[in-house]
C-alpha cells in the first residue's frame, strides 16, 4: 500500500516508518526539518518537507505520492512534560486545523484511507477539541487510533510508567500496523490489547457506532 505519513518524525512515526517499509509498503514521510529527511530517507521512506498548514504545499505533496492511505500521527506537544499545558493551545490547532488539511488533501488525492493518531483518555478541559477531531476523522470514513499514555525511550515516562491506560511506544507502532484495513471507527490500543470504542457523539452520516468489543 502506498502510504502517507504525516508525523513520521514523532515518537510513533518514528517506529511506524520501518516496520511499514519492512511490511513491503511505499511510504512517504513528512517533517518539517530538513534535517530530519535525511533520517527518514535512511530509514527507507520518502521524505516529505513540508509543514501541514501550509494547505497548498501539503495537497501538492499528497497528491503528487498519490497515497492509497493518509495516515496521520501529528501532535504539537513539549519535550518536557510540564509544559504540557501552555501546548494545549498548539496541539488542539493541529488537531482540528491539521487534521481538516490532511482530509482535504487525501480527498483531492483520492486515497480510500485515512488513519489518525487520537489518546485514550481525556485530559481536563480538552474533551470537546479531541471529540471534534474524532468526529471529522469518523466522518471522513476514517480510523481513530487512541493510544494510551505512551511510555519508553523518547516518551514522557523513559523510567516509570504512567496511569493506566499505557501503552509502550515500540508496542503502539507494533500494535499499528495490523489496522491499516480497519474499518471505519474508534479502536483503543493500550497494553492490554486493542478495543473498539463508541464515538462520544455519533457520525453525521448515521453510521453506527462499533461494538464494545476486545478485537485482539
Ligand atoms: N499518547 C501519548 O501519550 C502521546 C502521544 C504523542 C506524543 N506523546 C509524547 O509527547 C512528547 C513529544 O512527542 P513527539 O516528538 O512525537 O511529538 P511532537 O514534537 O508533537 O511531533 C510529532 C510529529 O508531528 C510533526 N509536526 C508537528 N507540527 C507539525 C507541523 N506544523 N507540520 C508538519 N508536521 C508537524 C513533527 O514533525 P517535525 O517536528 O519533524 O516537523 C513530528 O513528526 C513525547 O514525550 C511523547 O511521548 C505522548
Amino acid at each position: 500500500m502506498r502510504i502517507f505519513l504525516a508525523g513520521a518524525t514523532g515518537v510513533i512515526g518514528i517506529r511506524l516508518v520501518p516496520l511499514l517499509v519492512g511490511a513491503g509498503h511505499t511510504v512517504a514521510g513528512m517533517t518539517r526539518s530538513p534535517a530530519k529527511a535525511s533520517s527518514l530517507d535512511q530509514l527507507g521512506a520518502h521524505p516529505v518537507v513540508c509543514d501541514v498548514f501550509d494547505t497548498p504545499a501539503l495537497t501538492e505533496a499528497v497528491v503528487g505520492f498519490g497515497p492509497e492511505m493518509v495516515m496521520h500521527q501529528l501532535t504539537d506537544l513539549p519535550d518536557r512534560v510540564d509544559e504540557l499545558g501552555a501546548f494545549a493551545p498548539r496541539n488542539d490547532r493541529i488537531r482540528l486545523e491539521g487534521t481538516e488539511s490532511l482530509l482535504a488533501a487525501a480527498a483531492a488525492a483520492g486515497a480510500r484511507r485515512f488513519l489518525a493518531q487520537s489518546i485514550a483518555w481525556r485530559p481536563p478541559g480538552r474533551g470537546e477539541a479531541l471529540d471534534r477531531f474524532e468526529a471529522m476523522v469518523l466522518d471522513a470514513g476514517g480510523v481513530v487510533l487512541r493510544y494510551g499514555q505512551l511510555y519508553g525511550p523518547g516518551t514522557y515516562y523513559e523510567s516509570d510508567l504512567p496511569p493506566p491506560p499505557r501503552i509502550h511506544v515500540d508496542e503502539a507502532a507494533r500494535a499499528t500496523v495490523p489496522l491499516l484495513d480497519h474499518p471505519t471507527g474508534i479502536v483503543v490500543l493500550t497494553d492490554e490489547g486493542a478495543s473498539s470504542a463508541a464515538p462520544a457523539a455519533p457520525p453525521r452520516a448515521g453510521r453506527s457506532p462499533p461494538p464494545a468489543t476486545w478485537i485482539t
